[in-house]
């Protein structure tokens, strides 16, 4: 390592500490973490991981609460101990492309989770085809346990987001902007299933329509602001 390379190291994971905090601060603002529920972390370019530490409760979260870990675990940075979850925080990484993991007990997201015999959420809006399709509902294993780990690492494949039985949620993205946009769209569409389940049976997405949809998206560049024509 060149002397700039290391003068960098601790700057990079100062950033991403910081970084860490405001996104847990952020979505315990917007009601997805209450007190100490929940953890969030980041991969930072050489590959170590910045996370939440167990026991902070999540709006109140501070760069000193937030931790460096190898890929593999083993401390490098902070005072206070990592997330209990962090075995499935390292999991996700090593099998997966993903930049950042949220795992939240949102409201909608959790009630959906602990729903009898739904291993699933459908497709009931075109929104959900940004997280990859159908959202699985991993089956039921103690937090913090390796056996968790593995089958939120399996619930996620093709997915950026994956619900836990009786638990709660799941998120990755590329950055941590995007696994919080993904936590936050993830709940929305949970919202979405109990309130229209509220009303009646829903009436998921056909896969012919879901298959329109991706396609009208890709032509218009969905989602991106344009300059208007002239
Ligand atoms: P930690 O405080 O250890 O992150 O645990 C919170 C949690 O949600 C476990 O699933």
């Amino acid at each position: 390592m060149t002397t700039t390379e290391s003068a960098r190291e601790p700057e990079q994971s100062s950033r991403a500490r910081e970084h860490v905090a405001a996104t847990a601060r952020r979505l315990a603002a917007e009601g997805l973490l209450i007190g100490t529920a929940g953890n969030v972390s980041a991969r930072l370019d050489d590959g170590r991981i910045a996370v939440t530490v167990t026991g902070v409760v999540l709006a109140d979260c501070r760069a000193e609460d937030v931790t460096v870990v190898s890929a593999t675990g083993e401390h490098v940075d902070g005072r206070l101990a990592p997330t209990s979850e962090l075995g499935l925080h390292l999991g996700i990484y090593s099998s997966t492309q993903a930049g950042a993991v949220v795992h939240t007990h949102a409201p909608f997201s959790t009630a959906v989770s602990c729903v009898s015999g739904m291993d699933s959420l459908p497709v009931l809006h075109y929104q959900q085809l940004l997280l990859g399709g159908e959202i699985r509902v991993a089956p039921y294993a103690t937090f913090g346990t390796p056996e968790l780990a593995d089958l939120v690492v399996a619930g996620l494949r093709d997915r950026q987001a994956v619900l836990m039985a009786n638990h709660g949620s799941v998120a990755v993205g590329s950055s941590l902007a995007k696994a919080l946009d993904n936590a936050l769209l993830l709940e929305w569409l949970a919202a979405l299933y109990v309130r229209a389940s509220g009303v009646g049976a829903p009436r998921p997405l056909t896969e012919a329509q879901q298959h329109d949809a991706v396609a009208q998206a890709i032509t218009l560049e969905y989602g991106t602001t344009k300059e208007n024509p002239r």
